[in-house]
């Protein structure tokens, strides 16, 4: 039986999937054959979406930018007269053969445990999610271990938290197991309030299952029957899936009641998160669900002694659970066999910025910045010279392209002065300028800071007021001390992992490129000409064709010019909005 199936995520759906699903589901009804339709979540390459996959037993062939016209082609000479459309195919497969294709390095660099269902499963059907060796882990929990026995697998695995912070997984579910109560709760954090993360998101779309059986796991482990799923309510279709999944999962007997005659009880709800990043952090995560403010609790107590409702809790990050049941399935050893020493399995990284591949890549811990970038992100944009990495998101840093050998793991991520982080990873090129990088996401946690501390409410603005300067051409002489000086402080004396990360992108961009912001002090220039405000602006002649429209945009008149004929600006009157560079079609507007 040929199966024709459709990239179905966020990303596929934006691409225009539904076009393409639509067109095939329409000739395949009109042509009766052994051939199925069905649609999957992310498989990763999500900057050659719509994709489109043809599966013959273990012959895959992917083709990427799906038209619906394209689809049509493929239907007619694949689909139905088995020819491959080879100037089309991104991936492709033959049995145990190497893979294929123009973009095959993407996957064939990578070792999917978390993503194993994700992009090769209808993550709407139970059905494929069993086929493929789901629920396979559940039975084995439930039936053949006790609750011991699988803390100790998940310890023996080397798991580490996957939110960030990397804590050991199987001794934090051994905290919450050593106390005594009759209620306790398994907690799943979705929130990803990272900007550039979709880790958690396309785990969620592709494959909900994962996430369920490695929860109920938990639940049987540190003797929890309830759970509640925060997932932001921007996530609308990972919300529907995770509904469906939870329905599914009920009827076959995988949550509810004497689960698989196994006497243990497990049942689970989603609680729609508002989409506040602080909400991300567990203590006020919890707050949340109770109907509460989402502001964070000082610790102690911890959660695994008093969590949500002051009950005995266990929280864990999407991408942790997902990895669960792979582990009590295939056993610690097979997943400790991935990584480095302290920094076990692998790690999903979702690719930003100014690389060629955006997407989805999940990698060995222990894989260096370098081979991330170029091997599956196949290098910088428009030949561009690599600048940095900026990772773990507004409470992250950026790593210059001189330590880009760095592997990425908990131990040498921190030692550059960035962190892991959940795994959003931007990349930058030479136009980046770091101050602006920093000014942007500082703005980020300032804005998100819940305010409960004034060291995080009040720093983080005073902060924020000497990038902004800076990055106006008016800073002055000491600003670089005093934001060294603030963000110490600021991490020192906040509650929670918002104010303790925020200073972490000025940090680390002062530690690497303290001469950009001399010049932008000293000199008032931005060498890498990211600062509008420091930046003059040309027109080029050869570009130009004397549409008139950056003219009539400019908000103060100061770009001349007949109509067809090369226009100029005065850079003397302009105020550097910038409008002219998106008013002109032509791409005929640069900065200096
Ligand atoms: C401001 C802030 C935001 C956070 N956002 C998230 C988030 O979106 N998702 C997540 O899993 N953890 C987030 N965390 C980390 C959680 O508090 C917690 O450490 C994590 O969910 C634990 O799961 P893990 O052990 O599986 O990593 C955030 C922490 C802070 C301080
Ligand atoms: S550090 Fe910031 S976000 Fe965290 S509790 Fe204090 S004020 Fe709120
Ligand atoms: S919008 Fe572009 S093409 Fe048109 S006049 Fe201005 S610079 Fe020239
Ligand atoms: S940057 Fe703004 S003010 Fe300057 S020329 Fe362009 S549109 Fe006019």
């Amino acid at each position: 039986m040929k199966k024709v199936i459709v990239g179905m995520g966020t990303c596929g759906l934006s691409a225009g999937a539904q076009n393409t699903y639509d067109r095939l589901s329409e000739l395949l009804s009109k042509n009766t054959g052994s051939f199925e339709l069905s649609g999957t979540g992310c498989i990763g390459m999500c900057y050659r979406e719509p994709l489109v996959e043809v599966r013959e037993g273990d012959r895959r062939t992917i083709y990427g930018g799906v038209t619906p016209e394209l689809a049509e082609e493929i239907f007619e000479k694949d689909v139905r007269d088995g020819k491959r459309l080879d100037e089309h195919i991104v991936y492709s497969l033959d049995g145990e053969g190497e893979p294929s294709g123009s973009e095959a390095e993407f996957l064939s660099a990578q070792t999917r445990i978390v993503l194993r269902n994700c992009g090769t499963i209808d993550p709407e059907s139970i059905d494929e999610y069993e086929e493929s060796g789901g629920y396979r882990g559940i039975r084995k929990a439930l039936l053949e271990m006790t609750p011991e026995e699988i803390v100790e697998e998940v310890k023996e695995s080397g798991l580490r938290g996957r939110g960030g912070a990397g804590f050991p997984t199987g001794l934090k579910w051994s905290f919450a197991a050593s106390y005594d109560s009759d209620t306790k709760y398994v907690v799943c954090n979705a929130d990803e309030g990272d900007p550039g993360a979709f880790m958690d998101r396309s785990v969620l779309e592709g494959d909900p299952h994962s996430v369920l059986e490695g929860m109920i796991i938990c639940g049987r482990a540190i003797g929890a029957s309830f759970g509640y799923i925060y997932c932001r309510a921007e996530y609308p279709m990972a919300i529907h899936r995770l509904d469906l999944a939870i329905v599914a999962a009920r009827e076959k007997g995988y949550l509810g009641k004497n689960i698989l005659g196994s006497g243990f009880d497990f049942d689970l709800k989603i609680k729609q998160g508002a989409g506040a990043f602080v909400c991300g952090e567990e203590t006020a995560l919890f707050a949340s669900i109770e109907g509460q403010r989402g502001m964070p609790r000082i610790r102690p107590p911890f959660p695994a002694e008093k969590g949500l409702w002051k009950k005995p809790t266990n929280n864990n990050n999407v991408e942790t659970f997902a990895n669960i049941p792979w582990i009590i399935d295939q056993g610690a050893p097979a997943y400790a066999a991935y990584g480095t020493e302290k920094s076990r399995g692998t790690k999903v990284f979702a690719l930003a910025g100014k690389v060629v591949h955006g997407g989805l890549a999940e990698v060995p811990m222990g894989t260096s910045i370098k081979d991330l970038v170029f091997k599956i992100g196949g290098g910088i944009k428009e030949g561009r010279k690599f600048k940095a990495v900026q990772m773990g998101g507004p409470s992250g840093g950026c790593i210059p392209d001189s330590l880009s050998d760095t592997p990425v793991d908990f131990e040498s991520i921190p030692a550059t002065g960035a962190i892991m982080g959940s795994g959003g990873m931007v990349v930058l090129d030479d136009t980046a300028c770091m101050v602006e990088m920093a000014r942007f996401f500082l703005e980020f946690t300032q804005a998100e800071s819940c305010g409960k501390c004034t060291f995080c409410r009040i720093g983080t603005l005073r902060m924020l007021e000497v990038l902004t300067r800076i990055t106006k051409g008016e800073g002055r002489e000491g600003d670089i001390e005093k934001l060294t000086e603030l963000g110490e402080r600021i991490k020192e004396a906040s509650l929670c992992g918002l104010g303790q990360s925020a200073p972490n992108p000025a940090l680390s961009t002062i530690r690497f490129y303290r001469d950009e912001y001399e010049a932008h002090i000293k000199s008032q220039k931005c060498p890498a000409g990211g600062c509008d405000a420091l930046v003059d602006f040309f027109i080029d002649a050869e570009k130009c064709t004397g549409c008139t429209l950056c003219a009539k945009n400019c908000p103060v008149d100061a770009i001349s010019g007949e109509v067809k004929k090369l226009h100029v600006i005065d850079n003397s009157i302009c105020v550097r909005c910038a409008k002219c560079v998106s008013s002109c079609n032509f791409d005929a507007v640069y900065k200096s």
